[in-house]
């Protein structure tokens, strides 16, 4: 079993002892969303390469910070940059995010990506995650979450919590922010899919694919958290349009949808 109490000892103590306050609600941002800290009220700033063992983000558009920020008097810690599994790092690495935010304090957490769409999804839709595809990963988190006893075998489905679905479910009725609704499929990566790939994908029931989110969302379910996903469809899954696609693409796509999920997710964090 991997002790991340012990690995990030000195990371976390370097935190605590400079936080401003302590946050209760965690946010994830993906792509689409990077820029949502300067929407809030940073109260204070960590660049993750300053702290001790902290993994450093290679992908375009992913910075590392973490960010405590306020927003409609609660109090938020923000990640502004994400690491993926198809970086090279271990799941037990790429988990580290919610780690802290549960070493800190924070009880509901809201992940955030891009992904690319399947079915009845298109670029530029934003889709509430209803479940999520697991296959491959459960093995890694065991190995984090030490033997399931009974109470983390219940926590391990319970994401994303009903509660949380149905408050963003309002937050996007309130704003008038049309969201679909759909099941992420975890795609290892690094590279995009093969039209075969997205077919068996189809085939098996996921509505979205994408390379993060999945990981963070069982281990934050199980670590006790209240668990919020929401994908910005960037594109077309490979093969459901006869165009190649680029991580250009998907840039693109997310700035254009950057102001309808920013003023969701601030909705969102004024109903929690
Ligand atoms: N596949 C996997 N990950 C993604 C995609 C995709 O099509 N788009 C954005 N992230």
């Amino acid at each position: 079993m991997i002790d991340l109490n012990l690995q990030y000892k000195n990371l976390i103590e370097t935190l605590k002892s400079q936080i401003p306050f302590q946050p209760e609600i965690g946010l994830i941002l993906g792509s689409g969303l990077g820029e949502f800290a300067e929407e809030t009220k940073i109260v204070k700033t960590f660049a993750t390469d300053e702290l001790p063992n902290y993994p450093q983000s290679t992908v375009q558009g992913h910075k590392g910070f973490i960010h405590f920020a306020e927003l409609h008097s609660k109090k938020l810690l923000i990640y502004q940059g994400r690491i993926h599994p198809y970086e090279g790092y271990s799941i037990q690495e790429c988990v580290l995010p919610v780690f802290i935010a549960h070493q800190l304090g924070v009880k509901k957490i809201i992940l955030t990506n891009a992904a690319g769409g399947l079915n009845h999804l298109q670029p530029a839709d934003l889709m509430l995650i209803t479940s999520m595809n697991t296959f491959n990963i459960k093995n890694e988190l065991a190995k984090l979450i030490g033997f399931a006893t009974t109470e983390m075998r219940k926590r391990f489905f319970d994401f994303p919590s009903t509660n949380i679905n149905s408050l963003i479910q309002k937050a996007a009725l309130a704003e008038m922010v049309p969201l679909k609704e759909g099941i992420y499929w975890y795609s290892t990566g690094p590279s995009y899919e093969t039209k075969a790939e997205i077919r068996m994908t189809q085939k098996l029931g996921g509505d979205a694919v994408g390379m993060s989110t999945v990981h963070e969302a069982i281990y934050a379910s199980t670590l006790g958290m209240e668990v919020g996903a929401i994908s910005c469809i960037t594109n077309y899954a490979a093969g459901i349009s006869p165009n190649k696609l680029n991580h250009n693409e998907v840039m693109e796509t997310a700035e254009l949808v950057k102001e309808k999920f920013e003023k969701l997710v601030k909705k969102i964090i004024e109903l929690l």
